[in-house]
């Protein structure tokens, strides 16, 4: 599985791209609104684009098919390898068909059930992103939707990926892996805590206090 991470942040991706552990970014319009409107939106993406050196979901935010494939020319020109995020609607599975004979990939994103998922994969879709958080909120089993999913998807053979998204905590990306799911995308903060183990922080601090120790204890004996 790999990882992605969910943010329009440029400082949080630059950090996150150096540890050498992320492949993509996914961004929507409410990640983008908690960024500095100051800077441009192409502009933006195109940093994402530039920081990220791999995968880009970039979200449209028509409701029509003509307005989404509109859209999604444009962003296919400001960088040829985005791949288009679509909503789970019936104009976007339209658009999914539309920029799938064209050869631009899409992301149909808001996914919350097996038979959305089906369809997004019928419709041509290159990635189904399914929200785990969302559906836990409302008190449905996210990770067992994911998993029917993950299932359906190896029984016929489906060959579009799954991403498995809205992210809340490190243990979603412990059962997405379980399930299967081809790629988590991620929030930097819960990526950033996933990492973290306090046996790590007491480890490393006794290897150091150690090394230190054996240093002074060196420099006496040379003074002898
Ligand atoms: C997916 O691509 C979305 O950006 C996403 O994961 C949103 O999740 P949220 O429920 O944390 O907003």
């Amino acid at each position: 599985m790999e990882l992605y991470l969910d943010t329009a942040n440029l400082q949080e991706i630059k950090e996150v791209s150096e540890l050498g552990i992320i492949r993509g970014v996914t961004t929507n319009p409410t990640l983008l609104a908690k960024e500095d409107p100051s800077v441009d939106f192409k502009q933006r993406i195109l940093e994402i684009h530039r920081l990220v050196g791999g995968h880009v979901s970039v979200e449209v935010v028509s409701t029509d098919k003509e307005g989404m494939v509109r859209e999604a020319e444009e962003i296919v020109e400001w960088f040829p390898e985005a791949t288009i995020k679509i909503p789970m609607i019936p104009q976007g599975l339209a658009a999914v068909k539309e920029l799938s004979k064209r050869g631009i990939p899409t992301n149909v994103t808001l996914v919350f059930s097996a038979t959305q998922a089906i369809a997004a994969h019928q419709a041509g879709a290159s990635y189904v992103s399914i929200f785990l958080g969302r559906l836990d909120d409302i008190a449905y089993d996210g990770i067992a939707i994911l998993n029917d999913i993950c299932e359906i998807w190896d029984v016929q053979g489906y060959d579009s990926l799954i991403i498995a998204a809205s992210i809340r905590n490190p243990l979603h990306i412990i059962e997405a892996a379980r399930a299967g799911a081809d790629i988590a995308t991620i929030p930097y903060n819960v990526l950033m805590q996933s990492l973290k183990n306090p046996l790590t922080d007491r480890g490393l601090e006794n290897f150091l206090r150690d090394y230190d120790r054996y240093l002074t204890e060196r420099q006496k004996s040379m003074l002898i």
